[in-house]
């Protein structure tokens, strides 16, 4: 399998394309040993995430300079707007979807990634006309809390999207309307959880922590039933605003995966690929 990789792969593995901008912010990508893959199996390591519109089309225009290879599989390790995969009101669009589709258009036969948050379990799946082979790093998550804070802890989804990854062990998240203004988001209106935790050690583990509201209400659910030490792990850590140093001080470790590469990354998710 020949590889390409991006230059926002390159904290990984050095980068053997050219991206680029023009002056005027559009996008310029080259694949200067295209004519030698025609013909071959290729598999491209792009970033859809950070700056998921400029790294989509990024994608795109790989897929689309590899045309003459056999087949190219795309390694993106977490799928922008896969919380998008359902219509709650009118005129909405799956947006997820589209990004499936559009990969499709360009050339790709295989996405590969990472705990993605709607297919809500591991393994080949079919959406938007693409094949998604999706890895959970539950294991290698929980193994790394267990080195962090001892053998000895109970492994707790904050919601039921996420319960495959802590085995069927899960709090019940209701979401409530839309929240006001320009950001889209729907508010946490209760969490609700039915088995003990007094006195065990806790790990959170969820496929993303974004704003951290979900951790935060876990944790209050968590200390009010008189858990132990609390730690919290996701595959994927957005940490928006001020989140991870107010989780930080929350609970007594945080961690994710490097699908996103921030300060908190501790888990390679190479090591599932
Ligand atoms: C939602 O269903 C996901 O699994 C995460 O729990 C959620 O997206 C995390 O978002 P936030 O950190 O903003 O609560």
């Amino acid at each position: 399998m020949e590889k390409i990789i991006s230059t926002n792969f390159s904290d990984i593995m050095p980068a053997n394309v050219e991206i680029k901008e023009f002056p005027d912010g559009d996008g310029y990508v080259r694949v200067p040993n295209a004519k030698s893959l025609a013909g071959k199996d290729v598999r491209v390591f792009h970033r859809l995430y950070p700056n998921q519109n400029t790294s989509l089309m990024q994608a795109l225009f790989l897929g689309r300079a590899l045309r003459g290879a056999k087949s190219v599989e795309l390694v993106a390790p977490y799928i922008p707007y896969s919380r998008q995969d359902k219509l709650w009101l009118e005129g909405e669009v799956k947006s997820a979807e589209v990004v499936m589709e559009m990969l499709g258009f360009a050339g790709y036969s295989k996405v590969t990634t990472f705990d993605c948050h709607f297919l809500k379990k591991a393994g080949e799946f079919e959406y938007g006309g693409m094949k998604i082979r999706n890895i959970t790093l539950s294991s290698l998550l929980i193994a790394h809390a267990k080195k962090r804070l001892g053998d000895d802890l109970e492994v707790i989804s904050p919601d039921a999207g996420a319960n495959y990854m802590s085995s069927g062990k899960g709090m019940k998240k209701v979401r409530g309307d839309y929240g006001k203004g320009n950001v889209v988001y729907r508010d946490i209106e209760k969490m609700e959880m039915d088995f003990d935790v007094a006195g065990k050690n806790v790990l959170i583990i969820d496929d993303m922590i974004s704003t951290g509201s979900t951790m935060v209400r876990a944790i209050e659910n968590l200390r009010k039933n008189g858990a132990g030490k609390i730690a919290l792990a996701a595959t994927h850590g957005f940490f928006l605003k001020d989140s991870l140093k107010k989780l930080g001080q929350l609970s007594d470790c945080i961690f994710t995966s490097n699908t996103i590469p921030t300060s908190a990354a501790e888990v390679d998710f190479m090591d599932a690929l």
